[in-house]
């Protein structure tokens, strides 16, 4: 790549993403904030319920289209899957070599909510006295996506234009796991097209100075084992039931759990590291009216784990080969398969280089030391639609940069933009607060 275009595009981009809402003006208190056009912007688009499971995209379309216009860039829909539409909005490059573009991805879905449990209703977008925004959206990701046009409008008001392509992605379908969003669009041509070099991406709310980059997340497995017995008397003996064969498997399954759970609490290593397996469910027995047969020995059993597979080389493999011969072994009559398992690439999920020998990370770190601030690398715990990006070979870095706000997402009373500080005159919330 050329590194040097690559430095502008990217060091820029986000060092006005992190600088757009702070703007003096935002320092004389929530009255001007009513009044502020970004504000505004922001909280317009978390007004359209774009919520899971059925949500309507069409306003949300229609509201991104017009903010397209406003700022000035290229926009086209594209739907793959019918009521699923993507939205891509893109700003030319001057260079006339095919370098690999920027993509700035938000998901417009938001997961939904118990609104009797929300202080405010959770799409009105009321701002408190102190500036803080409550909205299901506010920061996953919609406060995300805002951030990426607001940084846009400065970029073009200060008369900077990039050398490379810029798109800025509106994806559907997120937050039930992206097959009909990112997943069509990373297969298809209009995505190879886009000859993409890097995509930014949500990622964990960051607590302080240090922001928390997702390079890699966690496989989800749903894994089902079945064991398989003679069925006979409750009153006699036999070796080899299907419960047998099974409890056998759960005490392998427990050790196992119990040996990576030991590690998070020891300190040795973080939750995002080690294999999550939590008991789902447990299926046996004939069912009654009432109840349950008591005096049977059920021939078939089931029970269900959630199982969670850090990105670590041979991992995957190593897993596969533990639930074969020890959890489900045929030796045991046992049988196992997965309602869901996370693709992978030649048996391992797929990661982003997070050290200087990728260039991309290179120049994030250089943009965000201009405010002071530094990188934390880190596994998601969760899945985002970066694994599609990364599934193609291209990086995709998961990172929101909102500092000093609790973390809220998917919570009762998610909310963005704080406006705090002992003299309430510190800008707090959608970027870095000191500039
Ligand atoms: C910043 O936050 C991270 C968690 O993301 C924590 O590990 C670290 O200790 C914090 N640093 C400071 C200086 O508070
Ligand atoms: C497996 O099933 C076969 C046939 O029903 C039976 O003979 C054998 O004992 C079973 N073995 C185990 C370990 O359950
Ligand atoms: C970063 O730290 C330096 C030295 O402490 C300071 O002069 C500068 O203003 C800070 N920059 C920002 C953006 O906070
Ligand atoms: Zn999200």
């Amino acid at each position: 790549m050329n590194s040097r275009s690559a430095c502008r595009s990217v060091v820029v981009v986000v060092v006005v993403w992190l600088g757009c809402f702070c703007q003096e003006s935002w320092s004389r208190g929530p009255e001007d904030l009513e009044q502020n056009a970004a504000v505004q912007r922001f909280r317009s688009y978390l007004r359209i319920p774009t919520v899971q499971p059925e949500p309507d995209y069409g306003p949300a379309i229609a509201f991104l289209l017009g903010q397209a216009q406003e700022v000035g860039l290229a926009a086209r829909v594209l739907e793959f899957v019918a009521k699923k539409p993507l939205l891509v909005m893109t700003w030319k490059g001057s260079s006339q070599q095919k370098l690999p573009s920027v993509i700035l991805n938000s998901h417009m879905d938001v997961v939904p909510v118990e609104e009797e449990k929300w202080i405010y209703p959770p799409f009105a977008a009321h701002m408190d006295e102190d500036g803080n925004i409550f909205a299901r959206g506010s920061q996953d990701m919609k406060v995300v996506g805002m951030m990426y046009l607001e940084a846009i409008r400065l970029l073009k008001a200060r008369g900077w234009a990039p050398v490379r392509d810029l798109h800025v992605l509106w994806v559907p379908d997120e937050e039930i796991g992206g097959n009909d969003g990112w997943g069509k669009f990373a297969e298809s041509q209009e995505f190879a097209d886009l000859n993409a070099g890097i995509v930014l991406d949500e990622g964990h709310i960051s607590y302080n100075q240090t922001y928390i980059v997702d390079y890699g997340e966690k496989a989800m497995w749903w894994l089902v084992i079945q064991a398989f017995g003679g069925t006979g008397h409750g009153s006699i003996y036999f070796d080899n039931s299907a419960s047998e064969n099974l409890f056998k498997s759960i005490a392998s399954i427990n050790a196992f759990r119990e040996s990576q759970m030991n590690l998070v609490k020891a300190g040795i290593k973080p939750l995002e590291e080690v294999v999550v397996v939590n008991s789902v469910f447990l299926k046996s027995g004939s069912p009654t009216p009432d109840g349950f047969t008591m005096n049977i020995q059920p021939s078939v059993v089931e029970a269900g784990f959630d199982v969670r597979v850090p990105p670590v080389a041979e991992m995957g493999a190593f897993m596969n080969k533990r639930i074969a011969e020890e959890w489900a072994p045929k030796s045991r009559n046992m049988s196992y398969y997965f309602t869901v398992k996370t693709e992978t690439k030649n048996g391992d999920v797929p990661v982003t280089i997070a050290d200087d020998s990728n260039p991309w990370w290179t120049l994030l770190k250089k943009a965000v030391s201009k405010f002071n601030s530094t990188l934390s690398p880190e596994i998601a715990n969760g899945a985002s639609d970066s694994r599609f990006a990364r599934m193609q070979g291209v990086s995709a870095l998961g990172i929101t940069a909102i500092q000093d706000v609790p973390f809220l997402i998917h919570s009762d009373n998610e909310f963005g933009v704080t406006i705090s500080g002992g003299s309430g005159t510190e800008v707090h919330g959608l970027c870095h607060e000191r500039l």
